[in-house]
């Protein structure tokens, strides 16, 4: 029995010796150390044997499980520690290797300006129409007619206004200025609203002018509104927007749709009022159309100009962004490119 103990005792060494990996090993104490291993089954004879022989034999089988543990274990160790040094060698990351470039959006400037220009009329008391009020095929009714705009009035004229082949009166609209009537439709005074959008006008695009652009439309609608109010809010306005106290000027005009009207012009902000090309030499810069809503316009949508008056504006956004960031050419806002909008 000793012998056997001793056999099996080297012939397990020689298969550690010969163990190449963790699961090598797991294999080896499966077949002798286990419940139904080599050695399990010789120690069951031990019963059989004389008392002096028990103690002598059992203590080589003990003798040896320990020997035969330990040995497993540092093939064990070693192997375990042969891998993770292999793992971390494979996975290891080279922080030295320079980092992807993820380039990010940003908003584009006409929508930072529109932002802009509507947070600061919201700050003065005035809230966003919805824009089902606000649509961009519109109407000659809305964009026309009830804007006491004759049908005989040039700006209707083919040549400003893209007309719907499909439907007749149907137009994409050339003004917001629509959406007064929308809001002036379905709301009682006191009225103080803004709209942002954009309008189209069949020109020829050149620097100056595109085919489509954007326009924020105001309504003040309330009892006792004078030209003062107008005044008050515009130069607010530009006070803010353009940041100092700049000198502004109210132009007489013509709008159909308002009684008096008038145009603001701020001073060149390339010359300060000197006189340059931007300019054309006068100095001033136009920015925004404005008036008294005329008393047509309100009997229209039913509202009584006994009782009630009210302001109205429109600016386009194009226009005062080019003024803000000196940007000579129009077109450079819709051409979508990269080096001109990572300014922004
Ligand atoms: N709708 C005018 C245009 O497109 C701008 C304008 C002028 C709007 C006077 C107004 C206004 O509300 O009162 O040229």
């Amino acid at each position: 029995m000793k012998t056997q103990l001793e056999n099996i005792y080297s012939s397990a060494k020689a298969d550690i010796e010969k163990a190449q990996s963790i699961s090598d090993i797991d294999e080896i104490r499966l077949k002798y150390l286990s419940r139904k291993g080599e050695f399990n089954s010789i120690k069951k004879g031990l019963k059989d044997l004389s008392d002096e022989d028990k103690r002598v034999v059992g203590a080589l089988a003990n003798q040896i499980t320990q020997d035969l543990e330990s040995l497993l274990k540092e093939k064990h160790d070693a192997f375990y520690q042969k891998e993770l040094n292999e793992k971390l060698r494979k996975d290891r990351i080279d922080i030295t290797l320079s980092g992807k470039y993820i380039p990010h959006g940003k908003v584009h400037p006409l929508t930072s300006t529109t932002n802009e220009i509507v947070s600061i009329f919201q700050n003065l008391g005035f809230s966003v129409v919805a824009p089902e009020l606000s649509p961009e095929v519109e109407t000659e009714y809305y964009n026309f007619d009830m804007l006491n705009i004759p049908k005989e009035h040039p700006a209707r004229d083919v040549q400003d206004t893209f007309f719907c082949k499909l439907a007749d009166n149907v137009v994409l609209r050339s003004q917001t200025s629509g959406a007064q009537i929308h809001v002036m439709e379905t709301q009682k005074p006191p009225i103080k609203v803004i709209s942002p959008g954009r309008v189209y006008r069949n020109e020829n695009i050149n620097a100056r002018k595109n085919n489509f652009f954007h326009q924020i439309e105001g309504l003040y609608v309330d009892k006792d509104i004078t030209f003062g109010d107008l005044k008050g809010v515009l130069n607010e306005f530009i006070r803010i927007y353009f940041g100092a106290a700049r000198p502004t000027r109210f132009r007489n005009s013509f709008f159909p749709f308002t009684e008096p009207s008038a145009e603001v012009d701020v001073q060149c902000i390339m010359c300060q009022g000197k006189g340059c090309r931007t300019c054309s030499g006068t100095g001033w810069l136009e920015v925004l159309g404005c008036g008294m809503v005329d008393v047509n316009v309100l009997k229209a949508v039913g509202i009584d100009p006994e009782v009630y008056s009210g302001f109205a504006f429109g600016m386009g956004v194009e226009r005062l962004a080019m003024l803000k960031y000196a940007i000579d050419d129009i077109r450079l806002f819709f051409n979508n490119d990269k080096r001109f909008l990572e300014q922004f």
